[in-house]
């Protein structure tokens, strides 16, 4: 088979790395890729991932099997709808079921109408009475920009007056563009947060093993929110407990609401958690594989991606089977992520033990025979390990043996495993 992959980040390479090991493929394509998204049967082609009629009449004509799409972007815009009226495999959602990702006010109004827990809240599209609301509800409350703004449009405010700027930030400043136009604004959830995906097609869902990710930029959970910055699986004080009834009360009635709404779901539903004392609520649907909860749930999974993909798409049910070990994966940023960062930094990346561990890129560019940074996250080490104790020593041995000037990681993850 020739499969084809969709975006250029960590998280594509993960997939692409798990695609290639299948007996059935014979070459894994990635859209734009990268450097690093390389490999004897893996090639990066420059095709942006928005020219969504090129992408198309690539798969055409290097007879393309299946496609998976990585980031969101494409999804919401409807990159799915023009593969399937080609009559083109692809695993994701349609433009219309992808607006679980792309629409906050969606999600949360399928979530009321299907009494799937999620924090209480209310939409507003008027400055004055989202602030009126904010004075009524007071803080701490959380501030979400309507559309997809990056993983940035969340302001979490612990006092009114912040709560009151981000209003004004996003509404009037539109800071995030017209994802700020509508404002969802509801009730802080206190407790940790639990990532749980599951292959869904129609009511067929298939979860995989959770993750829990770190989404601050520094130790402790400190400074500003990031795309991602580490990830570790299993997550074992919260899924013994939790895994099953999120199943149960999160996954498989979102799909089945889907389908009731007449939007069936197909490729990847992510549910971010947040482990309250009454148990899983939704913080925020994904439609897609979490970036970076997919670099360290890949190694986890003996079956082979492909077959579980192909089983999905038929609506057959397959036992996913996964190692007992644990992986966790760290992020390696440039200094200055999330904000502001300088490109162009040389960085040598250790040799490692590859039955144990795997370099994902997110962002470096190679030239000659030499690496250098292309963005703000820009590699993951992900390490296997007996026991997640294990795994972590295995990571953090490579990452504390070298300089890495101009870069940063946590020194923390996986640290709250009890
Ligand atoms: P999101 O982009 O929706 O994943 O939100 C980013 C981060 O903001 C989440 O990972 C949480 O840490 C935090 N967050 C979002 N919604 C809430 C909420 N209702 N209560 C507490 N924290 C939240
Ligand atoms: N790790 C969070 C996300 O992929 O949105």
């Amino acid at each position: 088979m020739k499969v084809f992959v969709i975006g250029s980040g960590g998280r594509e390479h993960a997939i692409c790395w798990k695609l290639a090991q299948s007996s059935k493929v014979e070459k894994v394509f990635a859209a734009p890729g990268s450097d690093g998204i390389s490999g004897e049967n893996i090639q990066s082609i420059s095709i942006e991932m928005n020219a969504h009629g090129e992408l198309l009449q690539f798969a055409k004509e290097e007879g393309v099997d299946l496609t998976i799409v990585g980031p969101e972007a494409p999804l919401v815009e409807g990159i799915v709808d023009v593969f399937e009226k080609e009559g083109l495999r692809i695993f994701g959602p349609t433009k219309a079921a992808a607006a679980l990702e792309g629409s906050k006010q969606f999600a949360k109004d399928i979530m009321k109408k299907y009494d799937i827990p999620t924090a209480a809240y209310e939409t507003f599209g008027e400055i004055e009475e989202a602030k009126a609301y904010v004075k009524k509800m007071g803080a701490p409350i959380v501030i979400k920009a309507d559309g997809l703004a990056a993983g940035k449009g969340v302001v979490v405010a612990e006092n009114e007056e912040d709560a009151l700027h981000a209003i004004d930030s996003m509404m009037r400043e539109k800071t995030f563009g017209e994802a700020g136009s509508k404002l969802v604004i509801e009730e802080c959830l206190r407790g940790e947060e639990l990532s749980l995906m599951a292959f869904v097609h129609g009511n067929t869902v298939i979860p995989m093993v959770p993750a829990q990710d770190h989404k601050r930029a520094y130790d402790n959970d400190e400074g500003p929110n990031t795309g991602g910055m580490g990830a570790y699986s299993p997550v074992p004080h919260l899924e013994n407990e939790w895994v099953d009834v999120a199943e149960k009360t999160v996954l498989r009635p979102m799909a089945e609401a889907m389908m009731k709404e007449g939007v069936p779901f197909t490729g990847v539903l992510y549910a971010g958690l947040m482990i309250t004392e009454e148990g899983p609520k939704v913080i925020e649907f994904n439609v897609r594989f979490g970036d970076p909860e997919t670099q360290v749930i890949l190694p986890r999974m003996k079956s082979d991606l492909v077959d579980v993909l192909e089983h999905t798409l038929n609506g057959e049910e397959i036992n996913i089977t996964w190692t007992d070990q644990a992986c966790v994966g760290v992020v390696l940023a440039s200094e200055g992520y999330p904000s502001s960062y300088e490109k162009g930094r040389i960085v040598q990346i250790p040799r490692v033990d590859d039955h144990l561990q795997t370099w994902f890129h997110a962002g470096l560019k190679k030239e000659g025979d030499q690496w250098s940074t292309n963005g703000g996250r820009v590699l993951l080490l992900a390490s296997l390990g007996t026991t997640i104790d294990e795994a972590i020593a295995n990571t953090y041995e490579v990452l504390h043996n070298e300089k890495w000037k101009g870069l940063f990681y946590r020194k923390d993850i996986g640290h709250k495993v009890k």
